[in-house]
Formats: structure tokens, C-alpha cells, sequence
């Protein structure tokens, strides 16, 4: 569904992805973890269309997107919720999933999507009349993904979403993505730490200095200590055997 080849972005001067590949396949959850500054967010953000990269091929259902601005990868199912969530703190719940619907023209359709979504996330239905920005910060983070539901995407991409969480909070967060996944939505999820996503991922890569330093699926992550060595870079400091 997502074959991104050789990716180099940056920021003027600075290079912070040196070369990505990356792949998702339909059905996939897909985790990208790694310390700060590695370059996940930006590798989000290019996909998305809000990073022109500088070299390097992204393909989304086999089709070039390099280039193409995000309201249009946004009509062909490419769905990005950013670092810090993006909701409008000042307009309802209400309003703020109207917004999500809003570049689909069949009404009936989005207001089923919306009785959908609010299955869902019950806590939106209870709060749909009430301010956003008094939602906690875990219901934030679920009305920022039914939104993002709205848009019907084929591919959810969302940047750190159990950041500022409580862990039995981030629980509930991982378990609608579970459910989102289980109706066939494909997921692209960043997080800092590789605590508690391998029992969601199905595949999992390792950043770090703008490289793909590991990667592999859970199952094979899950044993021995791979993943926190690539992580915290324990390897660079052993001898050589
Ligand atoms: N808007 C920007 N302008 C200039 N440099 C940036 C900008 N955003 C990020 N960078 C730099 O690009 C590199 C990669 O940053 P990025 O935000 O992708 O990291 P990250 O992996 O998402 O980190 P974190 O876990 O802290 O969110 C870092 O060196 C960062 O300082
Ligand atoms: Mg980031």
C-alpha cells in the first residue's frame, strides 16, 4: 500500500531522513519508534505532503505522491494525525468531527460514518455538545482519530498518540486502533518508546539519526534484547567480538 524508497528530507540545510526504506502492506499496523530528533516525525510530514523530499520515491496503492499537495492525498485515502494531536480546542466536538467529514460530498454516508465512529468512541457521543479543549487528554487524542476516521482514510498515519498519557489510558488508545485495524483500516504509528507496542504491531522499524537502524516484525522483535539495543545504541559501544 506504502513502498517508500531511498527517502532523503530535511529542513533547509539539515538532512533528517538519510535514506528511508520503508514499507507498509494493506491490513498492516506498522509502528516507527526511536529517541527524539531521529526523524519520525518528518517522515510522517513527508509522506503527508507537508515536506517536499529531496530525493528518494514514496508510492501510496502503487502510485507516485511525491509532490502532491495534502488535500489531495487526502481525497486519495492518506489520513495524518500530527505530533500534538490538531484538534480545534475552542469549536465542539461536534464541529470538530464535521470537519473530518467535510471533504466527502454523500451526506448519508458521512452521517453514518459519524454514528460509526461514535460507537466507537462513546465518551464523543457523551461529550459531543461540550468545548474540545476541556476533553482529557486521552479523549482529545480519540476525537482526533475519529476525525481522522471521517476522512475515510485507507491509511492512518499518527504521530506519538499515547504522548502525555496515563498508561491505562494509552491502553484504551491502543485498543480502538486495534478495533479501527480489525475493520481493515491499515496503521502508521510513531512512538518514542518501544514500551507496550509490540502486542499491537505487526511490524515494527527502529530510527535513528534520520537511519533505519532495525526492523522486523513483532514476533521477532518480542524475544531477546534487538530492539533496546538498536534503540538506547548499546551496540555501538560493545567491542568487537
Ligand atoms: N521545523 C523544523 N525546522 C528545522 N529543523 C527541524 C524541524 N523539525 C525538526 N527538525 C530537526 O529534524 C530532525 C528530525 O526531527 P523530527 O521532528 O523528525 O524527530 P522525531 O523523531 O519526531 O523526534 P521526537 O521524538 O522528539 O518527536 C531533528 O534534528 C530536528 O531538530
Ligand atoms: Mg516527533
Amino acid at each position: 500500500m506504502l513502498d517508500i524508497r531511498q527517502l532523503f528530507a530535511g529542513y533547509g540545510r539539515l538532512t533528517a531522513l538519510k535514506g528511508i526504506d520503508l514499507e507498509v502492506a494493506k491490513g498492516e499496523i506498522v509502528f516507527v519508534v526511536g529517541p527524539n530528533g531521529a526523524g519520525k516525525s518528518t517522515l510522517l510530514k513527508t509522506i503527508g505532503g507537508l515536506i517536499m523530499p529531496s530525493a528518494g520515491s514514496i508510492e501510496f496503492h502503487g502510485k507516485t505522491i511525491v509532490g502532491q499537495v495534502p488535500e489531495k492525498n487526502c481525497l486519495s485515502g492518506l489520513a495524518l494525525i500530527p505530533e500534538g494531536r490538531h484538534i480545534f480546542r475552542t469549536l465542539t466536538v461536534e464541529e470538530n468531527l464535521a470537519l473530518g467529514g467535510m471533504i466527502h460530498k454523500d451526506k448519508r454516508a458521512v452521517r453514518s460514518d459519524l454514528e460509526h465512529v461514535l460507537d466507537i468512541f462513546p465518551i464523543l457521543r457523551h461529550r459531543y455538545k461540550g468545548v474540545a479543549g476541556h476533553l482529557s487528554g486521552g479523549e482529545q487524542q480519540q476525537l482526533a482519530i475519529a476525525r481522522a476516521i471521517l476522512q475515510r482514510p485507507s491509511l492512518l498515519m499518527i504521530d506519538e498518540p499515547s504522548l502525555g498519557l496515563a498508561p491505562l489510558v494509552i491502553d484504551q488508545v491502543y485498543e480502538s486502533l486495534r478495533k479501527l485495524n480489525a475493520e481493515g483500516l491499515t496503521l502508521l504509528v510513531v512512538e518514542q518508546s518501544t514500551a507496550r507496542i509490540l502486542d499491537l504491531a505487526d511490524r515494527v522499524y527502529v530510527f535513528r539519526n534520520g537511519h533505519v537502524i532495525l526492523h522486523g516484525s513483532a514476533a521477532e522483535l518480542a524475544g531477546g534484547h534487538a530492539l533496546e539495543e538498536a534503540y538506547f545504541g548499546y551496540a555501538e559501544h560493545q567491542p568487537q567480538a
